[in-house]
């Protein structure tokens, strides 16, 4: 399973990619505007900084809602730099530009994935990826995770290329029930990929260790 880091900040950015297992970054409008990035140009420049801290994809979303805007902008976003994703939401428009962006080998993540119906479409029109988010599903007490695994299995079924990301992943556990479900990928804030690692017996392991190694050789 692929991690992405879920998020605009250069440094939480780095220091996932410094962990040495970030596999490339999404964001989305209300991430950019988190970090305080405005304008075409500043926007367009924090994307090619993304891209030259990772090695991996970079999802940048278009904010046209019309097939000719999401063209546009999509081209554009496409021609910073080779690791950009296209990031297009579900919608009749959306559908046909990830249609248009599949024909000339741009690649596209769809977002805002909420049923196996939105997923199937978005496959069919040769989506890279499709985020179904999570953690909003749960908020509405529908299971995100299960979700996220009738898309797996439906993708396998029909033999379909489409990456599945978990995303709008709110803990750690959700990373884990994403890897039982067969997702791809998980996009994630660093806290919950750091909360992978947080163990008390592993803490205390440590202590121990390092103790007793200080009572012989001080
Ligand atoms: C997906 O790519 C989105 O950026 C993200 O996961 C949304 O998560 P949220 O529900 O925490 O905003």
């Amino acid at each position: 399973m692929k991690f992405f880091i879920d998020t605009a900040n250069l440094d939480q950015i780095r220091e996932a990619q410094d962990l040495g297992i970030l596999d490339g970054v999404t964001t989305n409008p209300s991430l950019m505007a988190k970090e305080g990035i405005q304008g075409e140009q500043n926007i367009l420049g924090h994307y090619v900084t993304i891209c030259n801290i990772v090695t991996g994809d970079v999802s940048a979303e278009v904010i046209s809602t019309d097939f000719e805007g999401m063209i546009r902008e999509g081209e554009k976003l496409a021609g910073l730099h080779p690791r950009i994703v296209v990031k297009v939401p579900v919608t009749r428009e959306g559908i046909k530009a990830i249609r248009h962006f599949s024909g000339l080998n741009i690649r596209t993540n769809c977002t805002l994935i909420f049923s196996v119906g939105q997923a199937l479409l978005a496959a069919k029109a040769g989506a890279t990826y499709v985020s179904p988010f999570i953690g909003r599903l749960d908020d509405i007490s529908v299971d995100g995770v299960g979700l996220v695994r009738q898309i797996v299995e439906m993708y396998q079924y029909y033999q379909f290329d489409t990456q599945v990301i978990g995303a709008s992943i709110r803990h750690s556990m959700h990373i884990l029930q994403c890897a039982e479900a067969g997702a791809d990928v998980v996009t994630c804030p660093l806290q919950s990929i750091l909360g992978l690692l947080d163990h008390p017996l592993t803490t205390a392991g440590l202590q121990k260790f390092l103790s007793d190694y200080k009572k012989l050789n001080g």
